[in-house]
């Protein structure tokens, strides 16, 4: 397994390099907008392929680099559902499983630091976020912050974990790499309370400056969505309310980019072929299903995802690849609901 431990100094992040082998895919957790190029020069040099660029919240510290690794490499971007960003490709729950070539994080909801907090398990491992820090816990202070919850995500779900987990958190500021679950529930001091009441008074309690790129990050953070005025000038994109008219069409294939998991859980667009969006490339050259399928019947191709983003990436590569008639739904399979759209299971 490739494993890397990169560091922003000027923010104290931590982000997480993972792929299950070289020349394979890989996924990126908490990048730093500054380092995207050191991460691009890592990623050629272990000759990784990166598909997924995940935020474990949405930063105050920093801005991320969610938006530019999407923009320079087509990879999803994935954040908690409760997310304030505008657009990610992904929304994760509590329970799902967030996986790529060869490595599955077990998705945990763990609010508290904000609203929107995660923490994702990878067998021996836990990427705590900003939730349990090492010897130290996230602010509650800001960003729909709220001790008692994070009180909750701690002792409810992190320390349930086995005492030899690894644990990794997303800031320090004092030089540690790495702890263990039992290392945190024997030295962390913000973790010798005897109640939940004890622990929102201690938050309570601390009276931390606001983080100097607070104004800066928290905005930015807040519109990493894909630009896609470009896919809409050019004709093709289609909003769901044009979309109801042509699903079931005969001269209209839908086609489905999100994964199995996502497809099961949210539902699917009646009749709509199922392509992933990581296997894009394979079906839209030439030989492939889509593209054999469009040179064929010169079907009118409408891609849809979750959000929009994966289906917005997806038309551009098959209008590159000459699929002329490829175009997606605009807002994915979330505006296609608010539409009142029907899905099957
Ligand atoms: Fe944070």
């Amino acid at each position: 397994m490739i494993f890397r431990q990169l560091f922003d100094g000027v923010s104290g992040t931590y982000t997480y390099l993972l792929a299950s082998r070289r020349g394979g895919e890989a996924m990126i957790l908490d990048p730093v907008i500054a380092r995207v190029d050191r991460y691009l020069q890592l990623i050629a040099e272990l000759d990784l392929h990166l598909v997924k660029a995940v935020d474990t919240h949405l930063h105050a510290d920093h801005v991320t680099g969610l938006g530019a690794l999407r923009d320079r490499t087509r990879c999803i971007t994935v954040m908690g559902e409760q997310t304030k960003a505008d657009v990610v490709s992904m929304r994760v729950a509590e329970g799902d499983r967030l996986t790529i070539e060869g490595i599955a994080l077990d998705v945990l909801y763990t609010p508290g630091h904000t609203d929107d907090s995660y923490s994702f398990v990878m067998g021996d491992r836990v990427f705590t976020g900003d939730t349990l820090l090492i010897r130290g816990t996230g602010r509650t202070d800001f960003q729909n912050g709220d001790a008692r919850q994070q009180y909750d995500s701690i002792f409810g779900k992190l320390l349930k974990l086995p005492d030899d987990t690894l644990v990794f958190p997303a800031h320090d500021y004092k030089g540690d790499t790495v702890s263990t679950i039992g290392e945190e529930k024997a030295f962390n001091p913000r973790l010798r309370v005897s109640s939940v009441d004890e622990y929102v008074a201690l938050m309570a309690g601390l009276h931390l400056p606001d983080p100097k790129m607070m104004d800066v990050a928290i905005p930015a953070n807040m519109k990493v969505g894909l630009a896609q005025d470009e896919v809409a000038a050019r004709g093709w994109a289609v909003s769901a309310a044009e979309a109801l008219t042509l699903v079931g069409r005969p001269d209209v294939a839908v086609i489905d980019l999100r994964e199995r998991g996502e497809r099961a859980k949210h539902g699917v667009i009646p009749g709509s072929l199922h392509a992933p969006y990581l296997d894009l490339a394979e079906y839209i050259e030439r030989g492939g299903m889509i593209y054999e399928l469009a040179a064929a019947t010169n079907k009118r191709l409408l891609f849809y995802c979750a959000f929009g983003e994966r289906s917005a990436m997806a038309v551009q590569a098959a209008q590159d690849m000459g699929l002329a008639t490829a175009c997606h739904l605009q807002g994915g399979i979330d505006a296609w609901k608010k539409a009142g759209g029907a899905l099957t299971r």
